[in-house]
């Protein structure tokens, strides 16, 4: 019998996002066939600390979230920042012989998404599933990002970015500055974050301070940007060094715009719309070229949900933002679009696992020194 996958899921984490990467850790699970893959759970907590659940008990709570307590196992550990010892964070067994041969980082936002986990497997030397630290890194960085994009000549909506330090010494000029730009309404967002988290569309001067400054409570860098009447178009990508794009999806929310409320407070706080209706072959075509070019300009691998702007009144077309690891559960937007596209969530998990292998073993080649 050929030996399973040694799988490890990595999910919760220390970011805004731990409780929907706990959901979609849930849906990973129940989907990763148990017949080619031996899959071990390894939960963060929100103070970053790592500990094995068993397969029972996670089955049995993470449905809800909230009843996870990942805190308050006995063998529960800090991450080791040496990185033999990450290769064996198996903490059920101590044999160093219970390497995984590929870890699921089902993280979302920071400490997970963002390049600072996939550094810490890169120096254990185990695959693992997406884009590697500089993918990881620039996608999460919305400034960064952007500019690249905008390089790569892919349209993005017209941005200013501001750090703290910048924003305290004169605060009013800046605040006339951006309205003279960009005019009203505007979105305000933290550089690094995610869920919507910080952000807010700003109508007027007399919001406008308190808006900004409560975006800078999540990043020393954030982003404004002109305020679009947009529809939210998304597509998913998958591959490494010849991704493919699925087809075109829609979010709808029933919100003001795609707020952290609309996302996760309130079930009907927005539509998935898979297809995206009314667009034509032209608009569709373009939106996967470009989803695919964004894909490499950002050095992403594995796969992405590149999320669009569409203006209801111009027609333009602006690429908002990448997500190198997009929601999860079965319900989510990244897997819903494959399953349309002919790919289901169990075929989807082992193309990726198949990926993560591919791309780790084409770099275990390279040389190090002359
Ligand atoms: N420039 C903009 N114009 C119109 N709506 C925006 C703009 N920027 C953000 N939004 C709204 O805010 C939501 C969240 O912003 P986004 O940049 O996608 O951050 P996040 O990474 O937190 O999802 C978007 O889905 C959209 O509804
Ligand atoms: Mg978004």
């Amino acid at each position: 019998m050929k030996k399973k996958i040694k799988v490890a899921v990595l999910f919760g984490g220390r970011s805004g996002e731990h409780e929907v990467s706990i959901v979609s850790a849930n849906s990973i699970f129940r989907a990763l066939n148990k017949d080619k893959y031996d899959v071990h759970l390894i939960g963060i907590d929100k103070l970053g600390r790592w500990t094995s659940v068993s397969s029972e008990r996670f089955l049995a709570h993470s449905s809800n979230p909230r009843g996870l307590d990942l805190g308050a196992s006995s063998n529960t550990q800090w991450p080791v920042a040496f990185p033999s010892e990450i290769s064996m964070i198996d903490i059920d067994t101590k044999s160093s012989e219970q390497k995984f041969d590929v870890v699921f980082p089902v993280l979302h936002g920071t400490y997970g998404e963002d390049g600072t986990l996939q550094g810490l497997l890169e120096l254990s030397q185990i695959p693992y599933v997406g884009s590697g630290v500089l993918g990881s890194a620039v996608g999460m960085d919305k400034d960064v990002s952007r500019r690249l994009l905008h390089l790569a000549g892919i349209p993005v909506v017209p941005t200013r970015c501001y750090r703290h330090h910048q924003f305290q010494k004169d605060p009013d000029s800046i605040l006339k500055e951006i309205a003279d730009d960009l005019g009203y309404p505007y979105f305000v967002k933290p550089a690094n974050m995610g869920s919507s988290v910080g952000v807010a569309k700003v109508k007027s001067l007399s919001e406008a301070r308190q808006k900004v400054t409560d975006a800078f409570a999540y990043d020393t860098k954030i982003l404004v940007e002109k305020g679009v009447d947009a529809r939210e178009l998304e597509v998913s990508v998958l591959g490494n060094y010849f991704p493919k794009a699925s087809i075109v999806g829609e979010i709808i929310p029933t919100h003001e715009f795609y707020s952290y409320e609309a996302k996760y407070l309130d079930e009907n706080g927005a539509h998935l719309k898979i297809p995206a209706e009314d667009l034509t072959p032209e608009m569709r075509t373009r939106i996967t070229e470009l989803a695919i070019k964004a894909f490499q300009a950002l050095e992403c691998c594995g796969l992405a949900r590149v999320d669009f702007f569409l203006d209801r009144k111009t027609n333009e077309l602006y690429l908002n933002e990448i997500n190198t690891m997009p929601g999860f559960t079965n319900i989510s937007m990244y897997p819903k679009l494959w399953e349309a596209s002919g790919l289901n969530y169990s075929e989807l998990l082992d193309q990726l696992i198949e990926l993560a292998l591919e791309r780790h073993a084409e770099r275990s080649q390279l040389k190090t020194s002359l």
